[in-house]
């Protein structure tokens, strides 16, 4: 690859229609994102042949304004990167016929990237502006320094653990084993009745002044005791209880037992179950984190750094343990910034400029696939 590649990145995995020029695997050059949802929000979740409707239609605008706001034309890209997996797949259809007919006509390589493993990319991305003083690029600079690495992907669909020996080289130790953390921050937004968007908003009223984090004794999942898996649906059925009370159980009603309403939704409870749930929730997450990097460490294996990304990596609180947790265990950590934690073009477009390095290119028979490949 030449030391000034460009890479153009193509996404349209779920509902977001995004493309991006990154150049030399890390400067984001352009990241233009066309989020769907004013289309999805009155069905409560993504329809998808809508999203497959909206991405046909907004495809080539997306992808020409990263061109143009990256200042440069289409026959200076080096390579055409597009998500193929996994995703919902007439929605992957468009981004992947998107980049082959680019890639075709420009007689440029086409390079397939998995976007799950492209989440744990977007801790290198550095904007244009601040290339000298950026973290992220120095820590990418210095990548032989990062390697093996402990990864996190917290998402809307997926909360996963890895190891990486390299860009190309990734294990999957622990995913989770009912809701993705995302998931479960929307569901149980939905039940506090926190307007839409969950995620974001469930995070700014747990952080709000005054809020207690410690309203309720909420469970944090740790399943068996070598278990590197996640599972919230516990958490999620505990806050449930919270709002609508403990349904009496048929077994246990004598006749004088009678159902105990919870206490009221007041704006102070909810505040303040809002900041139990997010306590219990990034603990669940940095417990396993823990005992991952126990477990890899007695089979003799020291990473180095913590790679983390998705959409939950934009929350306050889970940042900032991750800062404690890394610097307690000396590892460098690389955090998404905001702009790249949720679904977005650039992350593929750098992971790409590795794959290109070594060799490892697609033809036109690239397909979409629904799954992920780790
Ligand atoms: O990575 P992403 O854009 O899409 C998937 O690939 O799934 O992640 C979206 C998820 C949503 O569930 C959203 O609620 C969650 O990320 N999210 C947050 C925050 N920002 C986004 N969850 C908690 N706190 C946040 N600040
Ligand atoms: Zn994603």
């Amino acid at each position: 690859m030449a030391a000034d590649a460009l890479i153009l990145g193509i996404e349209s995995s779920c509902d977001e229609t995004a493309a991006a020029v990154v150049e030399r695997g890390m400067v984001v050059r352009s990241s233009v994102v066309a989020s769907q949802n004013e289309i999805h929000t009155k069905y409560g979740g993504v329809v998808p042949e809508l999203a497959s409707r909206a991405h046909m239609e907004r495809m080539l605008p997306v992808i020409r304004r990263a061109i143009d706001d990256a200042g440069v034309r289409l026959d200076q890209i080096d390579a055409i990167a597009v998500g193929h997996r996994p995703g919902l797949i007439g929605s992957l259809l468009i981004g992947v016929a998107a980049a082959k007919a680019l890639a075709w006509s420009l007689g440029k390589p086409l390079v397939g990237v998995d976007h799950v493993q492209a989440h744990l990319y977007a801790g290198m991305l550095a904007e244009a502006t601040d290339r000298a003083s950026n973290e992220a690029t120095q820590v990418n600079s210095e990548a032989a320094g990062l390697f093996p690495a402990l990864g996190l992907v917290v998402s809307g669909g997926h909360t996963s653990i890895y190891l990486l020996r390299s860009w190309l080289e990734l294990e999957r130790l622990g995913a989770t084993i009912d809701d993705a953390l995302g998931e479960a921050y929307d569901k149980v937004a939905t039940i506090l009745g926190v307007p839409f968007p969950g995620g974001p908003n469930l995070d700014r009223l747990a952080q709000s002044p005054g809020a207690n984090d410690r309203i309720e004794d909420l469970p944090i999942s740790r399943l068996a005791p070598t278990s590197l898996d996640f599972s919230f649906s516990g958490l999620k059925t505990a806050m449930l209880y919270q709002v609508r009370g403990v349904p009496e159980h048929p077994a246990h009603r004598r006749a004088d037992s009678r159902y105990v309403p919870p206490p009221p939704l007041t704006d102070e409870r909810r505040r303040d179950l809002a900041a139990t749930f997010q306590r219990a929730a990034v603990r669940t997450v940095t417990l396993k984190l823990e005992r991952t990097l126990d477990q890899l460490r007695q089979r003799g294996v020291h990473p180095k750094s913590l790679l983390t990304g998705g959409g939950v990596t934009a929350n306050s609180r889970l940042r900032s343990e991750l800062s404690v947790f890394a610097q307690s265990q000396r590892l460098a950590l690389a955090l998404p910034r905001m702009a790249y934690c949720v679904d977005n073009a650039a992350m593929l477009a750098g992971l790409a400029s590795h794959y290109l390095n070594a060799g490892r290119t697609n033809d036109l028979s690239l397909e979409p696939v629904p799954t992920t490949a780790c």
